[in-house]
């Protein structure tokens, strides 16, 4: 017999069916609860409550595991690219050599981005910062391809504009990176994958040589894929709700890329390199950041710590410690912020504050040094997890459409005046 949960307010009872997952989640499906009882349920952040079900991402915060469609995320960062987790992700499949060879391809040719973009973006003053401009981007290119705004007209051109988004992000992202340093663009050199593509845009000059170093190339490969998904988190949900409206693909992700531009989110990485540096200029003593970070009269957080739904070590954290020491060892330096890291985490997973609310590094805390290390500026790094998060987007976004969901509206508990009289402004 199919399990229920039974819900008592007063004298009524209601009986709500119970959902099971495929690794055995459970939840109360509450879609009948208005229409029954008048009653709605009241979840600020959402904290508890599922928004929709999903065969994209399995995460278990508690075991600290990830797996995009059922692979883990420490088998794909090590025997994958980011390309094919994107395919992965966006398909539902590991593609067959052709297939991947035709979908590699299909984004090459496409980097490319329309010379009138160039005139948006000088619009920007120098300074601004790139997740400003590259949502901005994005969102123009609904004006580009006209065809795209409406979502509903052909499964192909929703694939067109797929290809094109994971094409061009690279490019509007570089240039996002030129415009804020005042520099001339680079465009794509269609001879390299993804990733060495994506650095030379940033960082080649004219009339200079520019060699892509594979070490770095790799890394950031890496680093992309595991930011690839991590299913209904903030911008994710953002994306989805966007296009609930039914709002063109290249709406809905520039919405995400708002979404994730707060410190609370994707832009905790850019927050945490800076705090790291401002413990170091301040002198070091990581003890007095840590009881900063415990007293509840100072807004000061450990950025870098803590996570929604990981209440174990973040497995993208481990992998990425562990990248970070590798490519500082294989690029030769040394950056005594990573000692101020090793020195914060050391003392918060022993301090009974983190340890009692489970406050554990999450994947930010070491993503920034590896991206300083690679040459990539601070004002990039939530720009680098937008690049690496697109897949994961389009891919919610896609099985959105695809399994028709309504328009995501939340209802509310209204806590305003009752009825009041209006007085004109003569007579208050
Ligand atoms: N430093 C100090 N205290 C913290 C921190 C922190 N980084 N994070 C949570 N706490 C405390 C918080 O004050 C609260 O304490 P109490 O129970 O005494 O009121 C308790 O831990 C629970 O925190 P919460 O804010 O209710 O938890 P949440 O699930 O709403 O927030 C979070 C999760 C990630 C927003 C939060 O941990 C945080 O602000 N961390 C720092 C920012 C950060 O690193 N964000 C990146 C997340 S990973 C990348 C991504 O996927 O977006």
């Amino acid at each position: 017999m199919a399990e229920k949960a039974t819900l008592t307010v007063g004298d009524k009872s209601y009986e709500l069916p119970i959902v099971t997952g495929t690794e055995n989640e459970k939840a109360i499906d509450i879609s009948s609860l208005r229409a029954s009882s008048g009653l709605i349920t009241l979840d600020p952040g959402y904290k508890n409550t599922g928004s929709t079900s999903s065969a994209i991402t399995f995460l278990d915060g508690e075991k600290g595991i990830l797996r995009y469609r059922g692979y883990s995320i420490e088998d794909l960062a090590e025997k994958s690219s980011f390309l094919e987790v994107a395919y992965l992700l966006i398909y539902g499949n590991l593609p067959e050599k052709n297939d991947f060879e035709t979908f590699k391809s299909e984004i090459t040719h496409h980097t490319l981005i329309h010379e009138d973009i160039k005139s948006i973006l000088d619009g920007f003053p120098s300074n601004s910062h790139p997740m400003g401009v590259l949502s901005s981007l994005v969102s123009s290119l609904t004006a580009f391809y006209p065809e795209s705004l409406d979502p509903n007209r052909s499964a192909i051109g929703v694939d067109l504009s797929i290809k094109r988004l994971i094409a061009k992000l690279p490019t509007m992202a570089a240039w996002a990176f030129k415009n804020e340093i005042g520099h001339p663009v680079n465009y794509p050199d269609n001879r390299l994958d993804y990733c060495s593509n994506f650095l030379k845009m940033m960082f080649a000059v004219p009339s200079e040589d520019y060699e892509v170093d594979p070490v770095i190339a790799n890394a950031l490969d890496k680093l992309l894929i595991l930011h690839a998904d991590h299913e209904q988190n903030c911008s994710t949900s953002t994306v989805r709700i966007v296009g609930s409206s039914h709002a063109s693909l290249y709406a809905s992700i520039a919405a995400g890329i708002s979404a994730l531009w707060g410190p609370l989110h994707g832009g905790a990485n850019q927050a945490v390199i800076e705090m790291l540096e401002g413990i170091k200029r301040d002198g070091g003593d990581v003890n007095k950041y840590m009881a900063k970070a415990k007293d509840k009269n100072d807004p000061f957080r450990l950025m870098g710590f803590g996570h929604r739904v990981y209440k174990n070590f973040d497995p993208r954290a481990k992998i990425i410690k562990k990248a970070a020491d590798d490519v500082l060892d294989k690029l030769g330096i040394d950056d005594p912020v990573l000692e101020i890291a090793k020195g914060l985490e050391e003392i918060a997973l022993r301090d009974e504050y983190f340890v009692e609310r489970k406050l554990y590094p999450n994947v930010d805390f070491y993503s920034g040094i590896i991206y300083r290390a690679l040459g990539i500026p601070t004002s990039m790094f939530t720009v680098m997890f937008a690049l690496g998060r697109l897949p994961g987007w389009i891919a919610q976004w896609k099985e959105m459409r695809e399994n028709k969901e309504p328009i995501g509206r939340p209802r509310q508990v209204y806590t305003g005046n009752q009825k009041v009289d209006f007085v004109p402004i003569d007579k208050r």
